[in-house]
This record gives structure tokens, sequence and C-alpha cells, in this order.
């Protein structure tokens, strides 16, 4: 059984879809940290029970920002950090510290659409496709080898909201399935690439 950290910024709704997966899954999310206080996913996190965290970024250098993270995290035993909506770029030795154990879910077909304002982009290219990756994080945004990735279409006519829900609705599959993979180590991250066994 892994132990599992989230990091989340916002509503927290992929959080909600790993909390919901954990019953028959390999893995434990043993806290929650954000950092914006009273960000809905934390209440969402208390509610169940789960231990949670806010760690204000504001005024803090980053790498001061992010030892306050890795500290709260090494206390819980932490194994497993899932970035889950977290809205702020963790620095380089962050990064390399839990490289293999820190994992990203980002609202396109990676590696096209890296970076923000991916829906607004994707249609204005006229996309057919778009989807979600999870993918290992590297200091590299959103540069990481995909474990996991699911396609949904792009309609005529689509508004960047509309796509972003419709992907979301994956995202909420995607997320659990990969973060089993990663549990119950079928998936690794060697040399730069992700091995499946
Ligand atoms: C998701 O679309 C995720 O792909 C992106 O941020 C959004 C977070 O949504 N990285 P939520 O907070 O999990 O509801």
């Amino acid at each position: 059984m892994k132990k599992v950290g989230v990091l989340i910024s916002g509503r927290g709704s992929n959080l909600g879809a790993l909390m919901s997966a954990e019953g028959s899954a390999p893995y434990r999310i043993v806290l929650v940290i954000s950092n914006i206080e009273g960000a809905d996913g934390l209440r969402r996190a208390a509610e169940a029970g789960i231990a949670t965290l806010a760690i204000p970024h504001k005024g803090k250098s980053r790498e001061a920002f992010d030892a306050e993270l890795d500290a709260a995290l090494r206390a819980a035993e932490v194994e497993i950090i899932c970035l889950a909506g977290f809205m702020r770029i963790l620095s380089d030795g962050f990064v390399r510290t839990w490289e293999g154990k820190l994992i990203n879910i980002h609202p396109s077909l990676l590696p096209a659409y890296r970076g923000t304002r991916v829906h607004e982009r994707v249609i204005e290219a006229g996309e057919a496709q778009s989807g979600a990756s999870v993918h290992f994080v590297v200091p590299e945004l959103d540069a990481g080898p995909v474990i996991a990735q699911a396609n949904v279409p792009v309609h005529p006519g689509d508004t960047p909201e509309a796509l972003a829900a419709r992907i979301l609705q994956i995202e909420h599959k995607l997320y659990p399935a990969a973060l089993r993979l990663l549990a119950e180590n079928k998936v690794k991250l060697e040399k730069g690439l992700a091995v499946f066994s």
C-alpha cells in the first residue's frame, strides 16, 4: 500500500476522483496540501478525514516554499506525490528529489499543448481531438514521459469551457488508473522514459 500526497490549488475534482477510487486501490491518500488557503479541495479532503495542510506561497522564495512542502510530505511518510490542479512551478531541486515518484495530470494530449490556455489553443488550431495525459514530472514544464493518455473529440462550435468539461470527465477515470500503475510498480521512470512491466 503506497502512501500518497496530493498537491492542489483549487476545486480538487481530480483529488475527489483519486479519493473515490481508493477503496480497492493499492494506495492511500495520507495528506493533501494546498498553496491556497480555503481551496475547495482542502475541505473535500478534510470532510473525508484526510490530513490537510495549507502552505501559502506568498512572500516566500520558490526554494523556501518547496522546502516546506518537502518537509511536510516526508513527515507524513509520503511515497508518491500527485499534482492535481497545483498551480505552482516546482523547483528543479524538488523535482529531482522526487523524480519517478511525482506525477501530474494535464488536460491535453502531451507532448501537444503544454502550459496554459490549452483548450483555447486547441480550438483555435482546429484540432479534431484533444484529451488528457498523466505524466512523470521533470524539471521542464509538462515535458515528462506520459504514463497514460485518453482522447476526447473536439466538437464544432466547442467553447473552451465545454471542451474542458468533456476532458475533465475522462481525467477522473485516467488519474486513478495511472496512479494505480505507479503504486503497483507497473511503471517506472528510467533514463527519462516511462518503462512498463
Ligand atoms: C484539471 O483540468 C487538470 O488537468 C489541470 O487542472 C485542472 C484541475 O481541476 N492540471 P481540479 O482541481 O482537479 O478539479
